[in-house]
């Protein structure tokens, strides 16, 4: 186990009609006015905005307010937001929505509360030195971001996909009703699931040894979302399976699953590029990137995928050989993709003109132009990634 900090200051709410109580918990921070920041249609359509407008009238808190925030969150939507910020005095960001709300919301804390221009702390030119305080009223059960440290967004100039992780961005509180994801399209809410395993995979697949305890927290998480995922494909409006997601959402993406060891998040930086050209959803980039990404790396930690496959995926041991119950736990977790309607290839994906070029773009952006390498199990230069997406074609 490797030395860590683990801090998470992020106050859950959680359960039915929680949203009603999100003017009292801002009133309860001190704050006075708030940009309400929210996505396409949805949270319109269900009355929940006009839900969370009425909770902060009652309590005394002015806004104003920022709609239209599209999946994988754009840059000069976030400029918007700060502009609007500052003109109007706002002191706290209500982000109404899922990951690229609260991910822009994040963002357009970060160009307040900083001087220059806030894609350097996306290009890792700068470090923030501090983020507007934010919170959420959450919509669906995914990224994680109502209480991680990241934000990603996307540049339109040059469609670059790029991260912050600060603790800075970490919000204060997370409203979080699953009733309020039972209006979810299914394909999307198995993109949240998707994303949700792969929070904690990116983390188990470490090459640290001595980690049980966080491993069988990993392992029970894991084994918990795929049966509730499965169930949730099937009845979608269950409250209860839709309870067991969407904290898991949370538990796999606040730092938890990943004390103790360093993690390998070549998956994520991988599929990034996907979103950044194409537009898909993350969940479903991460389908197709994670088994590509596991056959190409398994032989590095033999012990760590067949421990994968025996305890989570449930497959047997093969003692003189390790490696086909490796190899078998891939080709399961493949399987339960292809089960919950995630596309495995790009080609599944349904996007068009995946070329060689498009292939050697994404290697070249991923790699930031060969300076960049990803991993810590394998450690992947420019090669290896354009390898991977070959194979993930
Ligand atoms: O815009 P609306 O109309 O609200 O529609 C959204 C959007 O089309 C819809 N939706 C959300 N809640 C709904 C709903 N539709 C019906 N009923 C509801 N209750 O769902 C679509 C996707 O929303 P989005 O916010 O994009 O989903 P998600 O939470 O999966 O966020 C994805 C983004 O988060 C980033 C991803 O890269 C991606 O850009 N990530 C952020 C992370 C973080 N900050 O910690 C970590 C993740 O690894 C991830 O990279
Ligand atoms: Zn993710």
């Amino acid at each position: 186990m490797i030395n860590f900090t683990y801090l998470v200051s992020t106050k859950v709410v959680f359960g039915k009609n929680t949203e009603s109580q999100v003017g009292d918990e801002i009133r309860a921070l001190g704050f006075k006015k708030v940009l309400v920041h929210f996505g396409g249609e949805s949270a319109k359509k269900s009355g929940l905005l006009d839900r969370v407008r009425k909770s902060l009238i009652a309590a005394g808190i002015e806004s104003v307010e920022l709609g239209g925030v599209k999946p994988n969150p754009r840059l000069s939507l976030v400029r918007e937001g700060i502009e609007l910020c500052k003109k109007n005095g706002v002191d706290f960001l209500l982000a109404v929505g899922g990951g690229s709300v609260i991910d822009s919301i994040k963002a357009i804390g970060l160009g307040l509360a900083n001087d220059g221009d806030v894609w350097d702390f996306y290009e890792g030119v700068r470090k923030p030195k501090a983020c507007i305080p934010n919170g959420s009223v959450l919509t669906i059960a995914a990224a994680g971001s109502e209480t991680s440290i990241s934000s990603v967004i996307t540049n339109e100039d040059g469609w670059k996909k790029m991260a912050v992780d600060d603790m800075v961005t970490r919000p204060r509180f997370a409203i979080m009703n699953p009733e309020l994801t039972a209006t979810l399209p299914d394909y999307q809410s198995m993109c949240g699931v998707t994303d949700i395993l792969m929070h904690t995979m990116e983390r188990y697949f470490s090459k640290e040894k001595g980690t049980d305890l966080i491993d069988r927290m990993a392992e029970g998480l894991l084994v918990s979302v795929m049966e509730n995922g499965r169930k949730m494909h099937k009845h979608p409006k269950d409250y209860g399976v839709r309870a067991e997601v969407m904290w898991a959402g949370s538990l796999s993406h606040n730092g938890l699953t990943g004390t103790g060891r360093s993690g390998d998040w070549a998956t994520h930086q991988l599929e990034h590029e996907l979103s950044g050209l194409w537009d898909v959803a993350h969940g479903a980039g991460l389908a197709v990137i994670w088994p590509s990404w596991a056959r190409f790396v398994y032989k590095e930690n033999i012990e760590r995928f067949a421990q994968f496959a025996t305890r989570v995926m449930k497959c047997e041991m093969n003692f003189e050989d390790p490696e086909e119950t490796a190899v078998n736990g891939i080709d399961a977790m493949e399987r339960y993709f292809k089960q919950i309607g995630m596309p495995t290839t790009m080609k599944d994906l349904g996007v068009s003109e995946v070329t060689d070029e498009r292939i050697r773009e994404m290697a070249e952006k991923c790699s930031r132009g060969g300076k960049r390498k990803l991993g810590s199990m394998r450690v992947l230069g420019k090669d290896e990634m354009r390898a991977i997406y070959e194979m993930a074609r």
